[in-house]
């Protein structure tokens, strides 16, 4: 049978109508939800998201801001203007775009950003309030994922996710909030043995491993949910890590690249940075 496709697009479009007129009922209060974008360097790719990130905020009537900043920028010059922006009440929400240029250490700017405007989720205290089950800033990509199951009603608890990948960004955070949920997990990474072995024993598969065709039908039993998470441009053309043709063929549900959990990642961070004005509003 063929899986039902996800399409987080869709979803995505919905939650953002809904988050329009929230920020409509807020400005009402004065609470005004501001994001702002720091972006180091040229890389097309990155300059790409940001832009959709932009464009997203705007269209929902959420003020933003974009900082583009040389790729020479050093990592005092980044963490004076993260300074800045923690220190700005105007400022809700601030997202330094990675990777960055090699001489800024990640860690060091993640960690300079004030946890109460890490609408990432990427602070360590934030990762840590996750880790303990508490309310906090979730990374995007993985509440996305989280939250296109629950609309698509797929149950979380006693089942068993495998993830491919093990990311700060995607794969340990995607597997920390599904275990939130009581599910059991799985992580596979690159020096996993026997992948095919895991892959068959998934109730959810969730693939984040950028590499373009890694999971086919062979590799997943009747029935299983198939997260493809992949973004890979393969002559051109944007590819998720699954095939998707053979692998709807025997998957439940399934999310197609593109339209799929991308979508929900840049929504996630709206309502991160909603969440963020709500906070500081109540302090
Ligand atoms: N680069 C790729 N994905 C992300 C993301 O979710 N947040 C940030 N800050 N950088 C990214």
């Amino acid at each position: 049978m063929a899986a039902e496709v996800i399409y987080g697009k869709q979803l995505a479009e919905d939650l953002r109508l809904e988050m329009k007129e929230e920020i409509a009922e807020l400005s009402k209060e004065g609470v005004h939800p501001k994001l702002v974008v720091v972006i180091v360097g040229e890389d097309p790719a990155s300059k790409s998201y940001v832009k959709g990130k932009q464009r997203a905020s705007e269209k929902i009537g959420m003020a933003s801001d974009l900082i583009e900043l040389s790729a020479e920028t050093s990592e005092d010059e980044l963490l004076h203007i993260i300074n800045q922006l923690n220190e700005d009440k105007a400022v809700h929400g601030i997202l330094v775009q990675l990777p960055l240029p090699q001489q800024i250490d990640e860690q060091n700017v993640i960690e300079a950003i004030d946890p109460s405007k890490d609408v990432d989720g990427f602070h360590p205290i934030n990762a840590g309030r996750m880790l303990t089950g508490q309310e906090t800033f979730y990374p995007c990509t993985p509440f996305g994922i989280l939250v296109m199951l629950k609309r698509a009603e797929v149950s979380i608890e006693g089942k068993h996710v495998v993830i491919i990948g093990r990311s700060n960004l995607v794969g340990k955070p995607v597997g920390q909030l599904l275990l939130n949920e009581h599910a059991t997990v799985t992580h596979c990474h690159s020096r996993t043995k026997n992948l095919r072995e895991h892959t068959k024993r998934a109730d959810i598969l969730i693939v984040a491993a950028g590499k373009a065709g890694l999971i086919t039908g062979e590799d997943i039993t009747e029935g299983t949910v198939v997260i493809d998470v992949g973004v890979n441009r393969v002559d051109g053309k944007l590819t998720g890590d699954v095939d998707f043709e053979s692998a709807k063929e025997k998957a439940s549900y399934i999310t197609p690249v593109p339209k799929g959990v991308g979508p929900m990642t840049i929504t996630m961070l709206l309502h991160n940075t909603i969440k963020a004005a709500k906070w500081i509003d109540q302090k």
